[in-house]
């Protein structure tokens, strides 16, 4: 078919923007449709930053245009996302010095949140950043134990007149945790507003000084907790972590899409896939897929976000861990290229969103001052 921009209008009807309900002719999002020659040019806004989303209706775009109009034509789409003027929102603080705020989630418990967190901040170390950790995990929080620092409290420091919260150090990572502040015997049933109020005060009140990036390991599950920590907390992106096992990926994918919700609405930087093979000491060519073969790699895939690499289930990640002393800090060994990849994947993706994305948007809090604003 001829190219036509009457035709290519309705044609674009079939097309749906995740999130945006109605097709991207009807809610608005097409601006314009351009044509000169055999090059068409199609002008987007749209409400929803993530960039897997604005990848997916580019490439529905072009495919479309390919498919149904002209194999050779020459498809340019061009995606603004639109800055939202509402009333209900506010714009929260940033947080001064702290560069990248990233969340590390897992959909299912025991997949190797914690392990990977503690791994990829010492690695990051390694290559010349400065981070952070805030262990948030409400339900088990683990960081004391594997940075081996379960008997430190931290102390309050006065900084310019302000009594801080100073974090607690251990290989070259700052480090705040729920369990600083709970026993390990006492159960604390934290409700989300509670949570998230008690780690406000963890990265606000706290002397963090500068950090290119902190890691925050959230707790598992996609719950109310889960919305009400990153609903108050301005986060850059999220990492997820899954074994290649069904039933944690099914979880991984209801992380996935909690982050991409509009109410959280935080990009996902990717999957790492823990647990990915054993390999023998005896037998290092071996590699037996415990958990199944390449599970989280194909979700990525399916989800059409970045995979970040994979992590091989070794005895010594898991003793590293209760010892207190991340594996990937052992040098020249295998397991520190492993998380070296990881790591540089990791940063590559937070530039890549960082390139394409609004600066960490201020996170949007519901106010009763908004309300009456509406009102008015
Ligand atoms: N790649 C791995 N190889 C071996 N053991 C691992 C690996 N990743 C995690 N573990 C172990 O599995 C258990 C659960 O890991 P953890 O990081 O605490 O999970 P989560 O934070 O997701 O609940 C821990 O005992 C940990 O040492
Ligand atoms: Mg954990």
């Amino acid at each position: 078919m001829k190219l036509d921009r009457k035709e290519i209008l309705k044609a674009l009807e079939t097309i749906t923007i995740a999130g945006e309900g109605k097709n991207m002719v009807e809610s608005g999002a097409v601006k314009n449709v351009l044509i000169f020659g055999d090059e068409v040019t199609v002008d987007l806004m749209i409400a929803t930053p993530a960039m897997h989303i604005k990848k997916r209706a580019e490439d529905d775009i072009k495919k479309l245009i390919h498919e149904q109009f002209s194999p050779d034509a020459i498809v340019k789409v061009n995606i603004k996302v639109e800055a939202k003027e509402n009333p209900n929102e506010i714009k929260g603080k940033s947080i001064p010095g702290i560069s990248n705020i990233i969340a590390v989630a897992s959909g299912k418990g025991g997949v190797g949140k914690s392990t990977t967190t503690a791994n990829l901040a010492v690695t990051l170390a390694k290559m010349g950043f400065k981070v952070g950790v805030l262990d948030a995990d409400i339900y088990g929080p683990s960081m004391p134990i594997m940075f081996d620092v379960e008997n430190e409290k931290p102390i309050s420091i006065e900084v310019n007149g302000k009594s801080k919260m100073k974090p607690i150090e251990s290989y070259e990572i700052k480090l705040l945790s729920i369990g600083f502040f709970t026993s390990p015997s006492q159960a604390v049933i934290w409700r989300g507003p509670m949570a998230s109020k008690a780690l406000n005060q963890m990265i606000f009140d706290a002397d963090w000084g500068e950090l290119d990036f902190m890691l925050i390991d959230l707790p598992p599950g996609t719950g109310d907790i889960h919305l009400s920590i990153m609903q108050s907390l301005p986060i850059t992106g999220a990492v997820v972590v899954s074994t290649p096992q069904a039933v944690a990926l099914a979880d991984a994918k209801k992380g996935v899409s909690m982050f991409l919700s509009e109410a959280i609405n935080v990009p996902v930087l990717g999957i790492i896939e823990n647990m990915a093979y054993f390999t023998p000491e005896e037998l290092p060519n071996n590699k037996y897929y415990i958990f199944g073969k390449e599970g989280a790699k194909n979700l990525a895939e399916d989800l059409q976000v970045p995979f970040l690499g994979e992590v091989p289930l070794v005895q010594s990640i898991r003793e590293a861990g209760d010892y207190g002393r991340p594996a990937a800090l052992q040098t020249a060994s295998p397991l520190e290229k492993i998380y070296e990849e990881i790591a540089r994947n990791v940063v590559q993706e937070v530039v890549n969103r960082n390139e394409n994305l609004a600066p960490t948007e201020a996170i949007k809090i519901t106010t009763m001052a908004g309300c009456s604003a509406v009102k008015k």
